[in-house]
């Protein structure tokens, strides 16, 4: 299934990459020794930390701005599309009297803490294992009307607890299996980045580390990742970090900085590419949107928390209504439509009305305590 999404995202940038995850998931399904389990069911399983530990395991971006703008009421009904660690979810049942709680996730282990929130709070937590993708369908099972839900929170990309674990293979500091992939469990024959580096060719890989990565270097970089996987396959998160330092002079393998200005490894953008890549994060982000569009009362309200530019500029454009049939524009920095086009694509009576114009951004001393929330952007809109 996921192969399809993707493949509908390749089409839209690139046929040669397209091209080429065919031929990848192709060869894996040629080569599977593992049959796939299919999707798990809906309320999940797996294993995760206790939700109630000391540490929390992922700390939750713009709290208080979250909780201004989706204005919850008592007793009303929220979807948090992006459960996690249950950050966000845990302040709004302790600030919120009565409130429900539909708390979803593609990752079985953060379903897992989802269950163990609901044990605490009966009734008023309801853990739902899906994509955002899968969510429509998901909700009408369980019997959820569309236009009936007050809020909903969306906070797109990761978690720490997925980052931090060496043997997710998302993290480029911890050595681990080339993985990334956020719901291995319930896709098993899902490609996962290392499929993605070993097998595609030259031009596909510099097309994804452009498209998703906004990589300057990204032909370079694919260069040497061929070049590499000929003498043996890259497998492991620091051999890919190794590679990718290869092909710069030592000088400039931490010249590039972050928004705090702190040394940021010239591989980054390589592993956010590949991320975005194998978890298809852009369709799904679409999908999500449109189904907080369909599942929104009149009057809800919607908060979108982004982590990097191309996710941002989704979110900003399908506010403003703005046709995203085809999303191959994203990845462009400076896109050549006129202003005219744009705005002849933008739907004159878009379903959606900022709560703020500007995009919101954490505060200093919030980035201070939470580096990792440094470059989180906030959009909150009210469905018309
Ligand atoms: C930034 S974390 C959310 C953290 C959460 N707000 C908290 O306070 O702990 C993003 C979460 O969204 C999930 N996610 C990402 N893409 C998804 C998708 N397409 N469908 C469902 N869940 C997704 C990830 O598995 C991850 O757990």
């Amino acid at each position: 299934m996921t192969i399809f999404h993707n493949s509908a995202m390749i089409r839209k940038t690139k046929v040669s990459v397209w091209r080429a995850w065919r031929t990848l998931t192709v060869r894996l399904q040629c080569s599977s020794v593992s049959s796939s389990a299919g999707p798990a069911s809906l309320d999940g399983s797996g294993n995760a930390s206790s939700v109630s530990s000391e540490k929390p395991l992922h700390t939750p971006v713009m709290v208080k701005e979250v909780l201004h703008y989706l204005n919850i009421q008592p007793a009303q009904v929220v979807l948090d599309m992006t459960f996690g660690g249950g950050g966000h979810t845990k302040e709004i049942l302790n600030t919120v009297p009565e409130v429900t709680v539909l708390a979803l996730d593609r990752d079985p282990s953060a379903i897992s803490l989802a269950q163990q929130l609901a044990k605490q709070h009966p009734g008023r937590v309801k853990p739902l294992l899906c994509r955002f993708s899968e969510l429509e369908a998901s909700l009408c099972r369980l019997e959820v009307k569309p236009g009936s839900i007050d809020a909903v929170l969306l906070d797109a990309g990761c978690s720490s607890m997925q980052m931090d674990q060496a043997e997710r293979g998302f993290s480029l500091s911890k050595d681990g299996p080339l993985d990334m992939r956020m719901d291995a469990e319930r896709y098993p024959d899902m490609p996962c980045a290392a499929d993605v580096v070993n097998t595609l060719d030259q031009q596909a890989l510099a097309s994804i580390l452009t498209a998703y990565g906004e990589e300057r270097h990204a032909r370079k970089i694919a260069s040497a990742i061929v070049e590499a996987r000929r003498v043996s396959p890259i497998t492991r998160t620091q051999q890919l970090a190794s590679v990718v330092a290869g092909a710069f002079p030592p000088a400039v393998i931490y010249a590039r900085k972050d928004r705090l200005h702190r040394a940021a490894h010239v591989a980054t953008k390589t592993f956010q590419a590949l991320r975005v890549f194998v978890n298809d994060e852009l369709n799904e982000l679409l999908a999500g949107l449109r189904a907080a569009q369909a599942v929104l009362k009149p009057g809800g309200r919607l908060c979108v928390i982004t982590f990097h530019s191309l996710e941002d500029r989704l979110v900003k454009r399908f506010l403003q209504g703005e046709d995203l049939s085809n999303l191959d524009h994203f990845s462009q920095r400076k896109h050549s439509r006129s202003k005219e086009k744009l705005l002849d694509s933008r739907n004159s009576s878009s379903s959606w009305i900022p709560l703020r114009k500007k995009v919101i951004i954490p505060e200093k001393d919030a980035v201070r305590d939470n580096p990792r929330g440094r470059s989180a952007k906030l959009r909150a809109a009210l469905r018309n």
